[in-house]
Formats: C-alpha cells, sequence, structure tokens
C-alpha cells in the first residue's frame, strides 16, 4: 500500500483588530513558531499559517492521519498562545473560539473549525484551500453542488471518463448530528432537497467514485453555536478540494464563486449578505462588518510537503501559494456583491435581510415577548 498524505486544515478566531477585522502580526508569528516545533518534533512534514478576516488558518501536512490527537495539540498550542498574545494587547473578541480550557484529545467541540483529508498523493497533486469570513459551512452547498454535479459548470462531468461518472456526496444534519452518503448523478434531486435547507443540511465530504482517486472535497462543519450550547461566533468555513486528472480542473472549481450568492452570517451573526470573493490582503471586513468575505489559495502537495511558487527547500512554513480571487476577472462578482449586499441592508431590520428568528446570533426577541406577555390580547 502506498504511502497516504494527510492534509489538515484548523482555524479559530482568536481576538483581532480593529473590531473583528484581522489577527495581529504577532499571533500569526507566534502560530508559525508553534507549528515549526510541530515539525521539527517530527510530528508534522510542512505548515503554511494564513487567514481570512479574523481567521487564523492553520495548513498543515503529515502522515498521522484523520483526527490526530499530536497534530490536533499543536493547533490549540498555537491557538492558545495566539489567544494570550491578544489577551494582553487588548485586542478585540481576545480568545473568542477557544470554549474549554484544558485540551482533552481532538479540536472538534472545542470551538476551532477543521477539515482533513488522507489520500494516497498522485502523480500531481494540486489542492485549492477555501476559506471564509462571516458565515457558514452550508454555505459551500451551492458551489460544490455546481462544481460536482452541475455539466453546465463543470464540463469534464460530460466529457472526462472518471469524473462522468459521478461523486459521492456525505451530507450532514448538523443539528440532529446525522450523515447521509448519496450518489451523483443518480441521487442529484434528492441531495438538492436536503441541501436547499441551509440552516440544517451541509456537505461534509465528497468522494470521487474512482477508489484510486479517493476522497474530493471536505468543508469545516463545526457549528460553534451547537458545541458551544450557545451561539459565540460563526463557523467561517474552510474548504478543501483536490483537482484535476479526474476530478473537477481548478478552473472548473473557481467558476461558481463568480455569481455572489447570499450567505447567511454577516454582522452579527444575523444577516444575509453576498459572498465577495477576494485576496487574503482584501480580506478585511470593511462595509457593515463585511461583506461575507471568500478567498482561495491554491498549492501542489508534493511528497508530502506544501509546494507553492517558493524556491524548493525554502525554509519550512514559508511559502507563496497562488491567491486565485487578486485577479481583476473578480472585480466583476466583488461589484455586483457590493451591489446586492447594499440592496439587502436597505431592508434595515426586516427579514430576509435578517435571519429567520431560530437562526438569529443576536436576538432581543424572547425579552421583548416576555415584557410584552401581560398586554398581548386575543384577535377578535
Ligand atoms: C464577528 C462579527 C461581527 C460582530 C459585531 C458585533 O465575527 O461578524 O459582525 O458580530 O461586530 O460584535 P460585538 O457584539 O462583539 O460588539
Ligand atoms: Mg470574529
Ligand atoms: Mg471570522
Amino acid at each position: 500500500m502506498p504511502d497516504k498524505i494527510t492534509v489538515s486544515v484548523i482555524k479559530a478566531d482568536v481576538g483581532s483588530v480593529v473590531g473583528h477585522s484581522r489577527p495581529h502580526p504577532k499571533m500569526m508569528a507566534q502560530c508559525e513558531e508553534i507549528l515549526r516545533d510541530g515539525v521539527r518534533a517530527g510530528t508534522l512534514n510542512d505548515f503554511y499559517v494564513t487567514r481570512v478576516g479574523d481567521d487564523i488558518n492553520l495548513y498543515m501536512t503529515h502522515h498521522k492521519g484523520e483526527n490526530h490527537r499530536d497534530v490536533h495539540g499543536i493547533a490549540w498550542e498555537a491557538f492558545r498562545q495566539a489567544a494570550k498574545i491578544a489577551k494582553d494587547m487588548k485586542l478585540y473578541a481576545a480568545g473568542q473560539d477557544i470554549l474549554k480550557d484544558a485540551f482533552s484529545g481532538n479540536i472538534r467541540g472545542m470551538g476551532p473549525g477543521a477539515a482533513e483529508m488522507e489520500f494516497v498523493e498522485r502523480g500531481s497533486e494540486p489542492i485549492l484551500f477555501f476559506m471564509a469570513d462571516k458565515t457558514e459551512p452550508s454555505s459551500y452547498s451551492l458551489p460544490l453542488t455546481r462544481i460536482f454535479m452541475d455539466p453546465f459548470t463543470t464540463t469534464g462531468l460530460v466529457i472526462d471518463p472518471r469524473a462522468h461518472e459521478g461523486f459521492r456526496f456525505e451530507i450532514v444534519d448538523v443539528i440532529d448530528s446525522k450523515k447521509v452518503v448519496m450518489s451523483s448523478p443518480e441521487e442529484i434531486y434528492d441531495i438538492l432537497t436536503l441541501l436547499g435547507d441551509t440552516t440544517r443540511y451541509s456537505i461534509k465530504r465528497i468522494f470521487s467514485k474512482d477508489a484510486g482517486i479517493g476522497v474530493a472535497s471536505v468543508v469545516s462543519t463545526e457549528k460553534l453555536n451547537i458545541c458551544a450550547g450557545k451561539y459565540v461566533g460563526k463557523d467561517d468555513p474552510v474548504c478543501v478540494v483536490r483537482c484535476q486528472s479526474g476530478l473537477p480542473a481548478v478552473g472548473e472549481v473557481l467558476q461558481p464563486f463568480m455569481f455572489p450568492q447570499l450567505v447567511a452570517g454577516w454582522m452579527r451573526g444575523s444577516h444575509y449578505g453576498a459572498w465577495f470573493p477576494c485576496s487574503v490582503d482584501k480580506s478585511d471586513p470593511t462595509f457593515f462588518d463585511g461583506p461575507p468575505r471568500i478567498c482561495c489559495l491554491g498549492f501542489q502537495i508534493s511528497h508530502g510537503k506544501l509546494q507553492g511558487l517558493e524556491d524548493p527547500g525554502s525554509p519550512v512554513g514559508v511559502h507563496t501559494p497562488v491567491d486565485f480571487f487578486a485577479g481583476d476577472e473578480w472585480n466583476e462578482a466583488r461589484a455586483k456583491a457590493v451591489r446586492a449586499s447594499i440592496y439587502m441592508r436597505r431592508h434595515g431590520p426586516f427579514m430576509p435581510a435578517i435571519l429567520g428568528p431560530e437562526e438569529m446570533e443576536y436576538t432581543t426577541r424572547p425579552a421583548v415577548i416576555a415584557k410584552l406577555k401581560m398586554r398581548m390580547e386575543d384577535v377578535e
């Protein structure tokens, strides 16, 4: 059996400057130091530390498999130390996603989000890393179904013999913690019946039907509101997609983001706004704490390590990924996203600008209803 490699992306919001905008560079440097120690200790092969808006994202490659205690422990320690720096500097929301005091062996349920995939590295292994801010995991359902189910997006589904076989979707019910694996194209309408309800169903994984390829995509689906028992912040999820050679091409994977779909989670976790594709550098929330951002960085996985635009043999962890939404062709989507977001804002505190009552992160509704109880009369 050839060696398997694991790609783990673990992310958390542990404080930012100014308000909920971006982590301080010292926090990022601290994370890099801890991950570098993880390489020295032989736990990690390689890493890259980046961010989207106020969320720190740790990309790691290793041979330990998913949910490994040592790998999750490194990420936990990085976030804990970054949170400490944020607290010392009195940065905003310092330590927000650190929900527990002591690490229990796995980061899931402790606040951070994780997307991990284990696979046999192909002859060449292009991977896209999507990172979102001010939104939730089910926001990826629309683009992922377009990429992996829609031949008008991915012509490869029609003309590439391996992609033509279709894909398997692992769908989670984030409220009841249940999952089901469904097959495309046979069950497309049933799949969309579930995924259309973005308040409950989300894609966790997608698999190629070619056993030689295996997992194609994974999304972080931890719902912070549920694992904390109350809503303490949005998930701001990540999604990893393997591309090419029997999978959708890089360009097919990027195409759906040209449509600035409305996603939930903007401002106070309580509004719909249009997804704004941008470079990591441009991912600070600037308008009404948004609009919700989507960034995409690309790496080749090469001999178990990350390969970007840097020279081979560069210091460990020092990388230059391709920043896919940096280009001018995305200006069109950005302009549309701003126009759609302004349109939504005109509704002020009315639906559909705000989320449904069960999904609101902030609400005064129970208190107001309680206050009015005695004054409520039957309608004649
Ligand atoms: C946080 C976020 C923000 C906050 C808002 C209110 O990621 O998206 O929109 O929800 O700025 O924050 P507080 O209540 O901390 O003043
Ligand atoms: Mg935040
Ligand atoms: Mg965030």
